[in-house]
């Protein structure tokens, strides 16, 4: 009986691991609150779904999330629901504008939501239900790194850190960096500098942050890109209409296709090497508890 258990369990993983081949889980986060993570993350899901990439795209703020209001849309299930009720994954996936599949983070709690051990286990237990029908998952994190963030972290395969060249917004970011590496997240960390006046301003805020980070933290620090502060992005979250839909010939538009040549043949390459390996970190996760 027991034989036929593992056997049966065996099987189960497999199918896991080979269905995994090609999604890649990437985080967006950083230290201070209104960078504009939640913009990036939005916009960022419909530019890779411009090259045909399969999507789905998560606010993680629980109930205080903003993705269904960036695109005009109110959620009638979100993220509280899958905690709550312990809805399925698929029965709170929305879709947006372009088809976008989205999971809203929901709002009106009436409590400072914390994800509890067994929150995090039924989440994760859903994600990989999941994995074999998009190319990416996207994780828009809330501002602040609980524990349980920094255990969300360590199971995805990439971070993107966000700051602006304020010297806040950087040291926030270094701080969050920080944390994430005592906390032994070991997943690559790309940075995107936001809302910068030029592209020297960007690639000095680059330089700075990378050299700090490289020398205190020893961890490479790749730049997936430079977004301008652009009027484009404030008219369109005003319409409630993501920029690169309102706006595809912005500045803000264009950079964010740039960083999409950058993460797809990286991910190509590196396709065959990250098979599997979700899933044995959640397990790992999972040990860990
Ligand atoms: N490149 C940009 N140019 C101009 N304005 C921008 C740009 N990026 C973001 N903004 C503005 O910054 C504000 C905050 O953006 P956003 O909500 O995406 O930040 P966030 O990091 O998700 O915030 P929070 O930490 O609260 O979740 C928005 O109102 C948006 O208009
Ligand atoms: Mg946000």
């Amino acid at each position: 009986m027991n034989d036929q258990a593992a056997v049966l369990r065996e099987k189960v993983l497999k199918k896991h691991q080979n269905s995994l081949r090609d999604c890649k889980t990437i985080a967006v986060l950083s230290g201070k609150g209104g960078v504009g993570k939640s913009n990036l993350s939005l916009n960022l899901s419909l530019a890779l779904m411009k090259e045909k990439q399969k999507v789905l795209l998560f606010d993680m703020d629980v109930g205080m999330g903003n993705i269904d209001i960036l695109i005009g849309q109110t959620a009638s299930y979100t993220m509280v629901d899958l905690l709550e009720k312990r809805l399925s994954i698929r029965q709170i996936i929305k879709k947006g504008p372009q088809d976008l599949a989205y999971v809203a983070g929901g709002t009106g709690i009436s409590f400072v939501f914390e994800w509890s051990p067994s929150d995090l286990g039924y989440l994760i237990q859903e994600l990989s239900s999941l994995t074999s029908q998009y190319d990416y998952m996207i994780f828009d994190m809330g501002a602040g790194m609980s524990e349980s963030v920094l255990k969300f972290l360590k199971a995805v395969d990439e971070l993107i850190v966000v700051t602006t060249p304020e010297p806040t917004s950087i040291t926030d970011a270094y701080a969050a960096i920080k944390l994430s590496v005592s906390y032994s997240v070991s997943a690559p960390i790309r940075l995107i500098v936001n809302k910068t006046l030029s592209d020297k301003e960007g690639n000095d805020t680059y330089k700075r942050f990378n050299q700090a980070v490289q020398q205190f933290l020893n961890v490479p620090i790749s730049l997936l890109g430079i977004v301008p502060n652009d009027q484009a992005v404030q008219k369109a979250v005003n319409r409630q209409m993501p920029f690169l839909l309102q706006n595809p010939k912005s500045k803000a538009s264009i950079s964010l296709a740039e960083m999409v040549n950058i993460l797809i043949p990286q991910d190509d390459r590196t396709a065959a090497k990250t098979q599997g390996i979700f899933i044995r970190r959640l397990k790992r996760f999972f040990l860990e508890r």
